[in-house]
């Protein structure tokens, strides 16, 4: 058994129950024989943007759905998606003077940990859904039941996403002008418009001063994109993993910057064995009882050479948490003298169920942790590095209020999602600009 194979040995959370192992090999086996999604050298290009994330050099934003499906592949929904984060990512450029690097959880989120292994509705008790990468949305047993050939589907979905997306972020997409251009009627049409009305109007006089001085780099028309997900289905994540012939170091090709979820970062896990032997840069969650010495054991284990940009930690404490359990983290984290990008995700720690069972989040609440992350890192010294959110770039109803101030008598009207309520378009931009005045407050 290789080291890419070690975490065989231990206990892997969060895995389907498979109804045939063999099946699974077979998927395995045909999955290695396919193209890398991505390449050796674009994962360290990303680490070193990282570095720089760590080092208060750039910031990081990281967005997309909570799952995607198969079945949103197409090039409508993905298009207002890679706009929203575009459109976010100028907003927060100008505001902290500095590189946003771009990130989507886009072209291998199709995996997801569950609270419970089965639901029950009516009396009757299937698996749960875990993602279109495992089984189907619909609740029939023939949906439910894990089909290992939706490893190889997760593959081609991933190619065409992936494939898609860099397509528009090298055309007319990626136009500093036209994305600022859609923030400009964002603000003209959105009913809380006036408070953000300044900074774009600031903006938009940096970009015609620009012009004006005959400044047109090539950076204005495109971006550097970069795809994540979380790791989650290992026998998938160990098929894409390759040999870099430049190297000769082994990189998991499914996607440049890959992360550990909350229920599957156990110290003595598969999870975390699997990550130590890939060298993309790679994220893990911490929830609200993440203890400073488990913090200090990640580090250990994922990043013992101390290498920069190779380690991002994101937390999810809760908007009610981050005041108490952040600090406390930082702190031991910085005294060790490790050097760790820390990003927020303001989503994960404030969902709660409405009264009319819909699952969902309230934007006070998501812009909340965030504000109390900037407190956090502040009062310390430290660098808040960036945000992961959920977001697509349609105006689907999942999260409660934003400048729409949407109810929650709302959420029946456009709740698409298959796991966790995203912000909408409308909500993405204006955490955003809310956002951007955090980074500009001296
Ligand atoms: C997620 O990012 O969709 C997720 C499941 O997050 P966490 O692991 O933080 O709960
Ligand atoms: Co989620």
């Amino acid at each position: 058994m290789n080291s890419l194979q070690a975490w065989r040995a231990l206990p892997a959370a969060q895995q389907p129950e498979w109804p045939d192992a063999g099946a699974v090999q077979a998927a395995a086996a045909q999955l290695r024989t396919f193209p890398p999604l991505v390449f050796a050298g674009e994962c360290d290009s990303l680490k070193a943007r990282l570095a720089d994330v760590a080092a208060g050099r750039a910031f990081f934003l990281q967005g997309g759905d909570c799952a995607e499906t198969f079945n949103g592949v197409g090039a409508d929904a993905l298009r207002n998606k890679l706009r929203t984060i575009l459109q976010m990512s100028v907003i927060l450029t100008y505001a902290g003077s500095m590189p946003v690097v771009k990130v989507g959880r886009i072209a291998g989120q199709y995996a997801k940990p569950r609270s419970k292994p089965t639901e029950v509705r009516d009396g009757v008790e299937l698996p749960a859904y875990r993602g279109d990468a495992v089984n189907g949305f619909p609740f029939t047993p023939e949906d439910r039941t894990p089909d290992p050939d939706r490893l190889v589907r997760m593959y081609h979905s991933s190619a065409a996403t992936l494939n898609l997306a860099r397509a528009f972020v090298v055309g007319g997409e990626a136009d500093l002008r036209q994305v600022h251009a859609w923030n400009t009627d964002f603000v003209r049409d959105s009913p809380v418009g006036e408070r953000y009305d300044r900074m774009a109007r600031d903006i938009d006089r940096a970009i015609s001063f620009m012009h004006a001085c005959g400044a047109d780099p090539a950076e204005f028309h495109s971006v550097d994109f970069y795809a994540s997900h979380e790791a989650l289905l290992l026998d998938y994540e160990e098929a894409l993993t390759r040999i870099d012939s430049r190297t000769g170091l082994p990189y998991d090709t499914s996607g440049h910057f890959l992360w550990i979820g909350e229920r599957t970062r156990q110290l003595d896990g598969a999870h975390l064995e699997f990550a130590r032997h890939i060298r993309n840069p790679v994220g893990v969650k911490l929830g609200p009882t993440t203890t400073p010495q488990d913090a200090l054991t990640l580090i250990e284990r994922l990043d013992p050479d101390r290498e920069p940009g190779r380690l991002t930690f994101i937390t999810r404490m809760g908007a009610g948490r981050i005041r108490d359990a952040l600090p406390e983290l930082v702190e031991k984290v910085t005294a060790s003298g490790a050097s760790v990008a820390w990003v927020c995700d303001p989503m994960h720690g404030n969902t709660f169920e409405a009264p009319n069972g819909y699952k969902t989040r309230r934007f006070d609440d998501v812009l909340d942790e965030v504000e109390g992350f900037f407190e956090v890192h502040r009062a310390l010294g430290t660098v808040p590095g960036g945000l992961h959110v959920e977001l697509t770039g349609d105006e689907v109803t999942e999260c409660v209020g934003g400048g729409h101030a949407l109810a929650e008598a709302d959420l029946v009207h456009r709740y698409e999602t298959v796991c966790d309520p995203r912000l909408n378009r409308a909500q993405s931009l204006e955490l955003a600009f809310l956002v951007a005045e955090m980074l500009h407050r001296p």
